[in-house]
């Protein structure tokens, strides 16, 4: 393999620095007009009245919406949507159907005008009365009020033997301490946007700033009672998702209101509006307890969390970890969720391990420090070495590599066992560490291939490029696979209209991409040295594959490389002008965060059995190690410096890889040190609602970050070996800094972010 794996910049990168990449809101139409929602100034309660005659009255005003003139949306079926192939939809509430508000900036109406600015002006005309109700808004007085989940991700949500309380009393050494987390919000560069343009009265595409085309596919079809194949999901690139950009109804929105103005329809969301309406982390609670015997080994773990949510069945999931790290014999972990009036809460970079190895990271060096054992040691002594519940062998697990790596890369031995040994001028100094953890996810994916007259190659899938990097990866892998420079492979993926491919979510496109990508590749590459090998004008002509090689466009006997065959020629003899495959493959069990499968549309799809699917438990590891300066008398926390092993299969690109990486650990500091999401208590109304307020890592913040690859391919999870890598680089980042403060200060903060008043 000569490509994959090469740190190979971004085919795409030159069109994104040039402005040629075209962003969702970047497709304007002809005669297009401009939505803005109304937003609720109320978290709870009722719509009594829209008086609308002033935003009617002003310039440009096409159309206002309201729910009294909406058209009727199919409503919320959980059944229904399922059947639909909806997998993520963001919150259980079709625009403008009714009444009712249950959180603060709620779309209650929307204006339609001929330019963005008259449509946003008239928006602050309406004048809506309310029957107001107090907000639910404080977590812990709601949560008595709470339930208990019962599935989570289709598996029990509450495991709990019973038998955890007995094992803890009985314990030598045992914690138990609460550690929490605060409610955060996506703020990906790029907002939100769609436009809606209806090509007749039942058909529609829009335009669409999405992690999955598929299902705003989907979603657009059942909340507008459409057929699939009538609407046409249009997202080539995208500036972020982090699990914001599954599926908020302002899509369904701005087609409703291109309906009613018979014009296309640009509707963008604005930063502000990114605090309440497209999804957010809800806050955390979590207890966790440990006990250990006085050999040093966990004897069981528990960990409750409590968390809220609003108008969907999600919450953060953050024992998530805990079912996978560490060999204690009992564990017990629960949830319990309260509904509180906020924007409901999504998906969000690592939903659950990043703020549940915040509490189970720190507890371990909570514990560790009680034992008087090296933190990193006691990990070490505690490794599972099988699944902690299924006792399945992981797929492929280096965990104890990636901590000896990284102890090494980042000097773990200078660290001293007490706190406060290490100052420089005023500052202490303090060295921490966790673990890093996520599922390895994979679904069914399609790819169609084709090579072209000129025997250049196109690539076809209907994947998101998030801006990790998957045109890049995709043209790599097709590369290898047909014997080309990567400059001949073109890349087509953000199109509903292209074969099927699994939402950009639970990092898993690449993991269920490139099997497809190889495979595709590999029907086409052999189609190819069939015309050859039969054609008696070729120089292959008789010769059996295995005497055959290929590379550079062309195919090549072993023994005498002056006998070849080009793409192109071959293409030329048989008359034709383009050649095509089309694969579909699939994990076994199909589980997690997949897309229906579709069958390929070209091709008979081919698929590879993942047998290995029910007796592997597949998971990615990380070691993070950071250290802090802390100012005692400012409270200012610095991370000087950051290491990051990760153990997640083979490296595509070590580039993009290491971005993935950096990228994560960057977020892992924001939810470390700053990000937080602080509501107005009277009102429910979120205050932090720019980035002047709502404070994300800028590059004073953040350190030079180290990082290292395990890369040893997967052998289980298909034939690349590749694992995500989106999401494991946020998991315990915050951990590794909260413990080297604790290192620093010999001061414990259980409670996220670690800001400054914390610390005094
Ligand atoms: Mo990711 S939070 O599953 O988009």
């Amino acid at each position: 393999m000569a490509e994959i794996g090469k740190p190979v910049s971004r085919i795409d990168g030159r069109l994104k620095v040039t402005g040629g990449a075209k962003y969702a809101a970047e497709f304007n139409q002809v005669n297009m007009a401009y939505a803005f929602p109304v937003r609720s100034t109320i978290a709870k309660g009722t719509i009594t009245a829209t008086d609308t005659s002033a935003a009617e009255a002003s310039s440009g005003v096409l159309a206002v919406i309201t729910h009294k003139n909406a058209a009727k949306l199919n409503a919320i079926n959980p059944q229904e949507q399922w059947k639909a192939g909806i997998v993520f939809l963001g919150e259980d509430l079709p625009p403008l159907q009714d009444d009712k508000v249950y959180y603060f900036g709620q779309f209650v109406a929307c204006v339609v005008a001929e330019t963005y600015e008259q449509a946003r002006s008239a928006a602050a005309l309406l004048k809506v009365t309310y029957a107001v109700e107090k907000p639910r808004i404080d977590l812990k007085s709601e949560l008595p009020n709470g339930y208990r989940p019962e599935k989570l991700f289709g598996e029990e949500a509450q495991i709990n033997t019973g038998k955890t309380a007995a094992v803890l009393a009985a314990a030598a050494q045992k914690i138990e301490h609460t550690y929490t987390t605060s409610t955060e919000n996506h703020h990906p560069m790029e907002p939100h946007a769609s436009i809606a343009v209806w090509e007749a009265a039942d058909k529609l595409t829009i335009y669409d700033a999405t992690q999955g085309v598929l299902v705003t596919r989907a979603i657009a079809a059942y909340f507008l009672n459409l057929k699939p194949e009538n609407v046409r999901v249009i997202s080539p690139y995208v500036g972020g998702g982090f699990g914001s950009k599954g599926a908020w109804l302002h899509l369904v929105l701005a087609a409703m209101a291109a309906r009613v103005v018979k014009r296309p329809v640009k509707l963008a969301v604005t930063r502000q509006m990114m605090a309440t309406n497209v999804g957010r982390r809800s806050a955390t609670i979590q207890k966790i307890a440990l006990g250990a015997g006085f050999d040093g080994k966990l004897a069981a773990i528990r960990h409750e969390s409590e968390t809220y949510t609003n108008l969907s069945q999600f919450f953060e999931p953050s024992g998530l970890q805990t079912k996978v790290l560490y060999a204690a014999p009992i564990r017990e972990i629960t949830y319990k969720v309260a509904k509180l009036n906020v924007g409901t809460p999504t998906f969000m970079r690592a939903p659950g391990e990043t703020p549940g190895t915040f509490a189970l990271e720190s507890a371990m060096d909570e514990m560790a420090y009680e034992m008087k054992i090296d933190p990193l040691e006691f990990r070490v002594s505690n490794h599972a070495a099988v699944d902690p519940m299924t006792e399945h062998p992981f797929s492929g697990n280096n965990l104890l590599e990636c901590y000896r790596t990284g102890a090494e890369k980042f000097g773990w031995s200078n660290r001293k066992m007490q706190p406060r040994q290490t100052r420089s001028g005023r500052n202490l100094i303090g060295y921490g560490m966790a673990t890093a953890t996520y599922p390895a996810g994979r679904s069914s994916a399609t790819v169609r291939v084709q090579v072209l007259i000129n025997g250049d190659v196109k690539v076809m899938t209907a994947a998101a490029d998030i801006g990790t990097g998957t045109y890049t990866v995709i043209a790599q892998t097709a590369a290898d696979a047909l014997g080309l420079p990567v400059q001949r492979i073109a890349v087509e993926l953000g199109d509903s209209n292209l074969p099927t491919a699994p939402f950009a979510g639970g990092s898993q496109t690449t993991a269920s991409v490139h099997p497809a990508v190889l495979a595709a590749c590999e029907m086409l590459r052999e189609s190819l040295m069939g015309l050859a090998t039969t054609d008696a004008k070729s120089k292959l002509s008789g010769r059996r594959a295995e005497e055959i090689a290929y590379g550079d466009g062309k195919f090549f006997v072993r023994s005498d490389r002056s006998k070849t065959d080009s793409y192109a020629d071959i293409m030329r003899r048989n008359s034709k002008v383009m050649m095509e495959a089309c694969t579909t493959t699939k994990p076994v069990t199909d589980g997690g965060l997949g897309s229906p499968v579709a069958p390929c549309m070209v091709a008979p799809a081919a698929s590879e059995e993942n047998s290995d699917a029910k007796k592997y438990s597949f998971h990615s590891f990380g070691a993070q190690f950071a250290e802090v300066w802390i100012d005692e008398d400012l409270g200012t926390i610095r991370v000087k410096r950051f290491t990051s092993v990760q153990d997640v299969g083979r490296i595509m690109n070590e580039k993009t890889a290491r971005s993935q990486i950096i990228g994560g650990v960057i977020f892992g500091l924001g939810a470390a040190l700053m990000e937080a999401t602080e509501h107005d208590h009277r009102w429910a109304n979120p205050v932090t609602r720019t980035l002047a307020d709502y404070h994300v890592p800028v590059n004073m913040d953040v350190p030079e970050i180290d990082v290292h690859f395990i890369n040893k391919p997967d052998p289980h999870i298909s034939s690349i070996g590749a694992r995500g890598i989106g999401e494991i680089g946020i998991t315990g980042v915050s951990a590794a800094v909260a413990n080297a403060v604790f290192n620093a200060t010999g001061k414990r903060i259980r409670d996220l972010p670690l800001s400054p008043d914390k610390l005094l």
